[in-house]
């Protein structure tokens, strides 16, 4: 049974659903009243992702492959100053077993994933993409190595990348200085993001869900920047603390929140590729499916060693951090299958369909 939902909200749901914008106070007035209209906004999010993707699932084999970090960004657990992360590089073979075996369990996405780390320069990295290309030609490759300069992007497209990952954090200037240490600057971040759109890439913002010292006008501007930045995917997930950062004693962000976002966005930008991620899974067991079913169409289960699993915490409590890759997809197949959707072989490219007459 649907729950009863206000005139003002499902108006502004429809709205959204045929416009795919909203001001920022329409945004706000929906996140402020989310837990009489939620089931409304998922409904409609669902919708419009089925007439885009279908109930195809994509999934993207995620490899992390150092935790090395230049940076010292403040809720994360492998910043540089955490003295109690054991640290680890995964060397190209090491790589290349990771996408031999994600392949053959029906990965066609591989998402290299690091910390900042100035051990991989843009050479090793150029050489690892072509041979990851040169092997599986039909596989698409997605970085997300946080920030390097125009020409180190460019050299990485060239050698074969197809899509990069940044997500963007918060959307606010002053927002951004709070969770990050003076060195870093939100400037920079967005120009890089731009950087990649000039470039070609397919690209990915994001940003966590009650993170510290957010509000809920952050997160309605949040919807306005990514409408604006219009990028292909968008990954979203709570702030978890991490036990060994300044951020140990902070709230995390919640399920209802998150979905709540996830709707959003799906609406937003219908044809965004947007994960149900890690971070939801771990602090509801169920998390994935809700973020399926609230409007996600993408998952990025594991596909780094084992052995190195448990050193690549960003946060506490990170799941999956002991199974084989054969386990996990095993695992998440299942899942998926329980909420009417399928896990698929594809690249799972961005479809440009418009939805707008
Ligand atoms: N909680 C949740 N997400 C986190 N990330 C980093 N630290 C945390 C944390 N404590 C996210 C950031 C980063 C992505 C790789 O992981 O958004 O961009
Ligand atoms: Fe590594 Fe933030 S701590 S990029």
């Amino acid at each position: 049974m649907q729950k009863q939902h206000t005139a003002i909200s499902s108006n502004l749901i429809d709205k959204l659903a045929k416009e795919h914008s909203l001001t920022a106070n329409e945004y706000l007035y929906l996140i402020k009243n989310r837990a009489e209209c939620s089931e409304y906004l998922f409904k409609n999010a669902v919708d419009v992702r089925e007439k885009i993707y279908g109930k195809d699932v994509y999934i993207r084999g995620l490899i992390e492959f150092t935790n090395y970090c230049k940076n010292d960004c403040l809720y994360c657990g492998i910043r540089r100053s955490n003295k109690c992360a054991q640290r680890y590089r995964l060397n190209k073979e090491d790589i290349l077993s990771c996408c031999k075996q994600g392949y053959e369990l029906g990965f066609r996405t591989f998402v290299m994933q690091g910390g900042e780390d100035m051990f991989f320069t843009d050479e090793i990295l150029v050489d690892i993409v072509k041979s990851i290309k040169a092997k599986y030609p039909d596989c698409a490759i997605t970085l997300s190595l946080g920030e390097r300069s125009f020409e180190s992007y460019k050299a990485l497209k060239e050698a074969g990348a197809d899509r990069y990952l940044l997500r963007h954090e918060t959307a606010s200037k002053s927002h951004y200085e709070k969770l990050h240490p003076k060195e870093m600057s939100f400037e920079n971040r967005i120009n890089c993001l731009e950087n990649l759109k000039k470039l070609g890439y397919q690209v990915g913002a994001g940003f966590m869900v009650g993170s510290p010292f957010q509000t809920e006008e952050d997160l309605a501007n949040e919807l306005i920047f990514l409408k604006k930045l219009n990028p292909q995917m968008v990954g979203i997930g709570p702030f978890v603390p991490h036990k060994d950062t300044l951020f140990k004693e902070e709230k995390q962000g919640t399920v209802d929140l998150t979905l709540f976002m996830l709707g959003l966005i799906r609406l937003t930008l219908p044809n965004i590729l947007l994960p149900a991620t890690t971070a939801l899974g771990t602090i509801d067991p169920l998390g994935r499916e809700k973020g399926i079913k609230a409007g996600a169409n993408v998952l990025m289960p594991n596909l780094s060693p084992v052995s190195v699993r448990k050193k690549y915490m960003l946060y506490d409590n990170k799941i999956c951090t002991g199974d084989e890759a054969a386990q996990c997809i095993e695992c998440l197949k299942q899942r998926i299958n329980s909420t009417g959707y399928k896990i698929v072989v594809d690249r799972g490219d961005y479809k440009e369909i418009n939805l707008i007459k």
